[in-house]
Order: C-alpha cells, then structure tokens, then sequence
C-alpha cells in the first residue's frame, strides 16, 4: 500500500523556499498585515478564513500581501489577477498548502498531481467525461436520485446534508465502479469524513509536520487515509482478476458484467497513452479515489445550499417547481436526455447562482516556482498564492448586491459578458474541474427530481439559511433538516409549461 508519508515526486518543479519576513520587507508587494510574529492575521485565518479575506479586499482592495506562520502570502481577487494565475500565468505557479496534504489521502491523482505526469494523465481521463458518455450517467443519476427522494416521507424531516452526500457517492460509486462499490460506501463515507475535515485545517504551511504524531487526532486522519487506499486497492485488484480470468476463458462473461466494465474504473484500467502505456495499479488507485472524493462532496455540498435557498426564497422554489412539472421524462418517468436536462433553464440559474454565493471550492492555493506577475502585482518565486472564489463572486462591480441569492441575475447570458476569471467555480485553465459537466448535469437532475415530488421547508423559519462550515469544501454546518412537504404536481407537461 502507499506509504502515509510518501515524498514529493523528484519529477515534479523543485519548490523554491518560502518567503520570510525579512524577505517579504525588502520586496516590492501590496499592502497587507505583515507584523514580524503574525499573530492576529494567524488567528482570524484559522478562526475565519472565508472572513479574514472578505477584509482582506475591503481593507487593502484588489491583493494583498500577508504573513502566515512567517511565510509570505499574496492573495489576488480582481478577475484579471484570477485569470493570470488560473489560466495565463499557471504555469509559474504550482497547487499550494492543503494540497500537499490531499495528497496523503488522495496520492498522486489528477487533483494533487503536478506536471510532467498531470498533463498525461489529464489527457488519458478526458474520455470517460466526454460528452457523448453523459447520456449514460443522465439516465442512472435521474434513477438515482428519484429513489433517494421517494425515501423521503411527507411530513418527515430529511437530514438534507448527509442524504445528498450518500446520494451523490452513490452516483459517483456507480458510474465509476459499476456496482462493486456499494458494498463500501459506508466505509468510504466515513473515512471521506474525517479526511476532508483533517485536510482543511491545514491551510497553515508547515501543520503537515505534524501528521507523524501518534495523537488520535492524526492517527485517525492516517487510518482514513489507508482505509481509502485498500478499498480502491482491492477494487482494482477485482476487477484485473476477472478480466484476465474472462481473457483466458476461466470465467464465463455473462452480458451483465461485461456491460458494467464499461464504467470508469474499466476505463481507467484499458486507458493506453500515445505510446500505449497503460497506467499501472497504484496510478489506477490514486485516480479512482481523486474521482470518488472531488466528484461527490462538491456536488453534495451544492445541493445542501441549493436547497436551502431555495426554501428561502419561494419565488425561486416556485419556478423550479413549475420548470420540473414541464418536464416529460419526470411526468413519464423514463430516463432523461443530457439534452433535456441541459434545457432547463431555472434548474441551471439556480446551480449558477449557488455555485456563486457557496462555491464548493472556495479557494484555490497556489505556489510561486518562479518570480512573476498576476494582473500587474508582482509576485516572488516561493510566495504562497490565494484565489479565493468566495471573494471574487462577491464582486459588486460584476454581481450587484452580491450577497442576495438572485437567480435571475443569470437570465440574459451574465456568464457570456463577465470579464474572465469573474465566476469561476470550476477553476480554469489546465486545472479546470475535469467533471463540471457531469456535476452540472446531476445537480440538475437531483434538483428537478425533487422539486417534481416535494418541497423541503426550514425547520426554523426564521433561519432558512444554515451556518457555514468551510472544510477542504465550502459545507453547511450540521446535517441541516429540513421538513417534507407534499406536492401535487401538474399531471402533464403541457399543463405545467401553460401555468
Ligand atoms: C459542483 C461540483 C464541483 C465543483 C464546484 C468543482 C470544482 C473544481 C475546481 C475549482 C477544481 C480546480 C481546483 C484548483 O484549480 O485548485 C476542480 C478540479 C477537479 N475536479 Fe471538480 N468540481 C466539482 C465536481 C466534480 C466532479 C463531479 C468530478 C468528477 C466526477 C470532479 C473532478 C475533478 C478533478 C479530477 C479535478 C482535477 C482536474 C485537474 O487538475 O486536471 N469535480 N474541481
């Protein structure tokens, strides 16, 4: 199995040292806290990131410059500076603190990789997200997630954010493993868990030293990190022993399980490079589990806000009430087309609008291998570097009243006319989020299948909105309930698409 520990790759960019204080004096920055020990900046960081960067914008504008455990950071918000470092200038900078400790848990897969092995890799696994794949996935997600909302009894109360986090690794285990997963989700869920929370309080360079310590704190984090490991271990291991048994006719191949190889995790193990090289077990390993955590815990903490906005603004909830009673393959109850999901406009407008207000990845940290520039601030090779989505979306120069949850601000085509690097929830550049389509599509079909059934009410109506709990992802606090209430839809699209 991986080693917990296991060192940064020789074939990846030697990182320069970080920037210290006497350093960051003698450098031309913007403005920002730079006291010598650092030690307000340090506790509003870790008490409130999300809130120490809002200031940070409103105190010292479009950067800033600041110290963290004595390490030099830049954060840059204006769209211009956010584009540079996502897109035209990525690749003077490489992914920064917290990565590093992904990569305990996740090793060397696409999201914590870096170059030369990320761009072949990327270029191997853009094929099971091709477009022409999602119709497939459109059909299991709507099955999926009409099955999880038929769980939910009027009257009841749903615990709105562990079932969409079941449910969305119960799509992801599905496209990805076939049906082999399911038997591990619980196991799965819960290491998922703790990596994730362990994972986050780490934006702190250097906490990662801390990892070895035979505290329970960090031993769990290490038992959840190797409980991952053996179950995608042993799936891989699985799957290669049938298919050499069904190669050398030792195994009967029944139609069933030949169809279900052709999930993900079969298409990862036949992947070929241009040189036919295929990736070997431990790389199989390391993308599967990349694929299971970044492709259920953001879409899961989507939905949860989605949700939650929705039951605070009725005019929302009622459109996308009207939207899912026009939809045929909801009436019918057949599977939907990607197209037919795609054209459901207040469905899109409310996930755009979520992914403005509580994007899941709500900062991006990045580090400095060469001396650069983004969008006109200099930067130093070794500064740590900070987008933060959060911030940037909360512009009121493209986003007017930027804290108002207001879907239609989306109607006439905002993302088309926003300048680049604005909104981008999903990244850019050769980083983008491999799976923004499939994540688009399903949080549209989780969202149509339950506005068609039920509506989910606050159980406290003077706080529709729950508290936010910024992890490795942007989550509510809580399991967040929420009450079941009946629907008595409209029996025909054409009916619904009248009113
Ligand atoms: C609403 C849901 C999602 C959001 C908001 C989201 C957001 C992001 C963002 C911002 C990045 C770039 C991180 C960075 O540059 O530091 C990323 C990368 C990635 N995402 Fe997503 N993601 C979502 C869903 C998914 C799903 C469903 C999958 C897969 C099934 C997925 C797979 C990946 C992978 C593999 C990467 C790494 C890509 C690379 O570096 O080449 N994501 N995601």
């Amino acid at each position: 199995m991986r080693p917990f520990d296991a060192p940064r790759p020789a074939s990846y960019a030697p990182l320069p040292p970080p920037i210290g204080p006497a350093r960051a004096r003698r450098t031309a920055l913007p403005p920002g806290p730079r006291s010598r020990l650092g030690l307000g900046p340090l506790l509003r960081f870790q008490r409130d990131t999300p809130g120490f960067l809002m200031r940070l914008r409103a105190e010292h504008g479009d950067a800033a410059a600041f110290l963290l455990g004595r390490q030099l950071f830049v954060a840059v918000f204006a769209p211009a500076m956010v584009h540079d470092a996502l897109v035209a200038r990525q690749h003077d900078l490489v992914k920064g603190v917290g990565f590093a400790r992904m990569r305990l848990v996740l090793g060397e897969g696409l999201l914590t990789n870096e170059e030369p092995v990320h761009l072949r890799h990327r270029r191997m696994m853009q094929a099971p997200f091709h477009h022409s794949r999602l119709d497939g996935y459109a059909a299991l997600m709507a099955d999926l997630a009409r099955e999880e909302v038929d769980r939910w009894r009027p009257g009841g109360v749903v615990r709105l954010a562990p079932a969409m986090m079941s449910l969305t690794l119960g799509i992801v285990a599905r496209t990805l493993f076939g049906t082999d997963a399911r038997a591990h989700a619980g196991r799965i869920a819960a290491a998922m868990d703790v990596a994730i929370d362990r994972i986050e309080r780490t934006m702190l360079p250097g906490l990662d030293r801390l990892d070895g310590l035979p505290l329970p704190w960090f031993r769990a984090f290490r038992r959840a990190s190797d409980d991952l490991a053996e179950v995608a271990e042993g799936l891989v291991a699985e799957r290669r022993a049938r298919a050499a048994a069904a190669a050398d006719g030792t195994a009967p191949v029944d139609v069933a399980t030949a169809r279900r190889e052709e999930d993900l995790l079969g298409l990862l193990l036949a992947l070929r490079d241009e040189d036919g090289s295929a990736f070997s077990d431990d790389e199989v390993r390391d993308e599967a589990l990349t694929l299971i955590l970044s492709g259920h815990e953001t879409t899961a903490n989507v939905l949860t806000w989605a949700f939650s906005y929705l039951a605070a603004h009725p005019g929302a909830r009622d459109a996308l009430e009207a939207e899912a009673d026009a939809q045929d393959w909801l009436v019918t109850g057949r599977a939907p087309t990607v197209a037919e999901l795609m054209a459901a406009p207040v469905a899109g407008w409310v996930l755009d609008e979520t992914l403005r207000l509580s994007p899941p990845v709500w900062v991006a940290p990045r580090r400095a291998v060469v001396d650069t520039e983004l969008g006109g601030v200099p930067v130093p090779a070794g500064a740590h570097v900070l987008v933060s989505q959060y911030v940037t979306h909360r512009d009121p120069a493209h986003f007017p009243d930027p804290e108002r949850f207001d879907p239609w601000r989306w109607r006439d085509g905002l993302e088309r006319r926003l300048p680049r690097g604005a909104y981008v929830p999903f990244g850019g550049g050769t980083r983008r989020c491999l799976g923004d389509q499939f994540a688009l599509l399903e949080g549209r079909a989780i969202l149509l299948a339950a506005a068609r059934r039920v509506r989910l009410e606050p159980l406290d109506p003077a706080r529709p909105l729950p508290a936010a709990q910024p992890r490795a992802t942007y989550r509510a606090r809580g399991p967040v309930p929420m009450r079941v209430v009946a629907r008595t839809p409209s029996r025909t699209p054409q009916a619904a698409a009248r009113t």
